[in-house]
């Protein structure tokens, strides 16, 4: 059985099945191993880790623990919950298809500028930062008034050119961000530029280690998190990164309970939009295929960063970025209470947990329907019970929404 402890409760003889933590470390450390000794308990502490989930039938129990099941319900009823309370979230529906393309093309043309900007730097070539700015800034407008569209093109990502893209999805995400709690768009804008290049410094990392597939050596690891303090040095001084952006750079590693780098920083002590950034950049990578981390899928990683808002990040701003989102984002698989299985298909901006869906399978007697809209806020008694794998199904998402 899955249970989850607090670190202080992990002992020699008990087997780690995973970690909380404020980012994903399996690239760090593997957390799938019998714990023997408290030189290991120490490394985990240091990593930032407050809370592990240990398997039962492969090393010790600690009787009373919450189970994995348990704390899943319990976290879905915390979701819906924030689902029905504070401002009105965006009303996020599936883009027709020349919306996508639109889309598309900024995406390209945004991962494009940033890939030359990225290799530039990297080669050490002189970057003409006034060009740079004009193009950067006519994105963030094209992003500005296009994030809905765009955070749905994140499930494109590939894992080659994972830096690129990151910074294109992050900068959406953050703009969609910063729209729910009604920035305005001068402050919007800077928070976009300082998304766009909030990983550049990664082109001072030496290659080998920042794609390196294995996990990495303590060192190698304090090469990367030099990255923050490299992409201020490569800014300093151009004058359209202002303030705003330059915190969303120098904190996006910043962790609520003091555990992040690169200064260590806690709570109010991290800027606003630096904890904004935290959020996003952590949400955005995880859903990224990565050559050590399959995907998650978008549900799943609103439920794990909920779960990790605890002690890494500011809670209330992660419940705004998933009411950003929407507790199920769009294209998700549910399962609802009567047996059917349905992908959203648009929010409900009124309650996040009665969006509308294409109803695609019964569970219940086990078999695919022909596909019909079901809209929870008005003609159904139904309610979402929680997200589920469609692959369980045999149901392939993008060719239902495509028939539909
Ligand atoms: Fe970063």
């Amino acid at each position: 059985m899955i249970k989850k402890i607090p670190i202080a409760e992990l002992q020699p003889g008990m087997y780690l099945h995973d970690a909380i933590c404020g980012w994903r470390v399996e690239p760090i450390f593997s957390f799938r191993f019998k714990v023997v000794d408290a030189g290991q308990l120490e490394r985990l502490r240091e990593l930032g880790v407050r809370e592990v989930y240990i398997d039962t039938a492969l090393g010790d129990d600690l009787p009373g623990a919450p189970t994995e099941e348990e704390v899943r319900r319990a976290l879905e009823a915390e979701l819906v919950n924030l689902a029905s309370c504070g401002e009105l979230p965006i009303h996020h529906r599936l883009a027709a298809q020349e919306e996508i393309a639109a889309a598309l093309e900024i995406h390209n043309h945004a991962s494009r500028l940033i890939r030359q900007l990225m290799t530039d730097i990297r080669l050490g070539h002189q970057v003409e930062f006034d060009a740079v700015g004009e193009a950067l800034s006519s994105i963030t407008d094209s992003v500005l008034d296009n994030f809905g569209t765009l955070i749905q093109l994140g499930q494109l990502k590939t894992a080659d050119d994972y830096t690129f893209q990151h910074c294109v999805g992050v900068c959406a995400l953050l703009t969609g961000f910063c729209r729910l709690l009604e920035f305005n768009r001068q402050t919007t804008y800077d928070v976009g530029i300082g998304a766009l290049l909030h990983d550049v410094g990664k082109m001072r990392v030496p290659l080998d280690i920042l794609n390196k597939p294995g996990r990495l050596t303590a060192e190698e690891f304090d090469a990367i998190k030099l990255h923050v303090d490299h992409g201020r040095d490569i800014v300093a001084g151009v004058p359209w990164v202002g303030a705003t952006a330059l915190n969303v750079i120098s904190h996006h590693h910043e962790r609520f309970d003091g555990t992040g780098y690169p200064a260590g920083l806690r709570g109010t002590e991290i800027s606003y939009v630096g904890q904004m950034a935290a959020i996003v950049d952590v949400y955005d990578a995880i859903t990224a295929e990565r050559v050590y981390h399959r995907a998650m899928e978008p549900a799943e990683a609103l439920r794990k960063l909920h779960e990790w808002s605890r002690f890494h990040f500011n809670e209330e701003l992660v419940a705004h970025f998933i009411r950003s989102i929407g507790i199920y984002p769009l294209r998700t698989a549910v399962n609802l209470e009567s047996g059917l299985i349905g992908i959203v298909l648009e929010q409900n901006p009124a309650d996040l947990a009665r969006p509308v869906l294409l109803a695609v399978f019964d569970a219940r007697k086990e078999r695919p329907l022909s596909p019909y809209r079901v809209d929870l806020a008005t003609d159904s008694w139904d309610r979402i019970l929680g997200y589920v794998n469609p692959e369980r199904y045999g149901i392939d998402v993008g060719r239902c929404l495509q028939a539909a």
